[in-house]
């Protein structure tokens, strides 16, 4: 049987939950990002930053978040896909709907700070590393930007 992928933009509490499962998963539990670092005010029910899930054969399995930097950019963040389902092509079609959806908001350009050991997935995607490499919760970090009017 064809395994069903569905990346979504979240629009109800479960997926909303759902998208915090995959960020556990793989932050929390398996990066060992502090959970008061993970979960942050960007994710409270009043802040207008747009979740993503998405699901293979209804099990919620990746995880990302869009938010306002700054009125033309949108700053992509806690792209997760579980363990299990990596190098099948989901983490890039989670990066496509949300530039899809960065475009729809009227955002010219995304920025995001990567994790050093995804550097490639994301040059992959278009975007260009700027500034020099930092810590963030004990993890490597580069700076990268992508233009969406290209
Ligand atoms: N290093 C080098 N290349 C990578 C890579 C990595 N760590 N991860 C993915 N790629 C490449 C793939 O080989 C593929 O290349 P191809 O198009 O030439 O075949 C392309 O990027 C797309 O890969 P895909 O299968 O869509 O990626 P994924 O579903 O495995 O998701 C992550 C990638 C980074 C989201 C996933 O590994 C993950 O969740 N990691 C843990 C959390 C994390 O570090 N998130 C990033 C925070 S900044």
């Amino acid at each position: 049987m064809n395994q069903v992928k569905d990346i979504r933009r979240v629009r109800t509490e479960q997926e909303k939950a759902d998208a915090l499962f995959v960020r556990r998963r793989v932050f929390i539990e398996e990066q060992n990002v502090p959970e008061s670092l993970e979960v942050d005010e960007y994710d409270r029910p009043e802040a207008p930053t747009i979740h993503f899930v998405a699901y293979r054969d209804g099990k919620p399995v990746g995880a990302g978040r869009l938010r306002v930097y700054d009125r033309q950019t949108g700053k992509v963040e806690r792209v997760a896909v579980l363990d299990s389902e990596r190098g099948t092509g989901l983490g890039r079609e989670l990066m496509l709907a949300m530039e899809q959806t960065a475009r729809d908001e009227g955002f010219s350009q995304l920025k995001l700070n990567a994790q050093c050991h995804a550097q490639p997935f994301y040059e992959k995607l278009g975007y260009k590393p700027i500034g020099d490499v930092f810590d963030e919760a004990g993890i490597d970090h580069i700076a990268m930007v992508k233009s969406l009017r290209d």
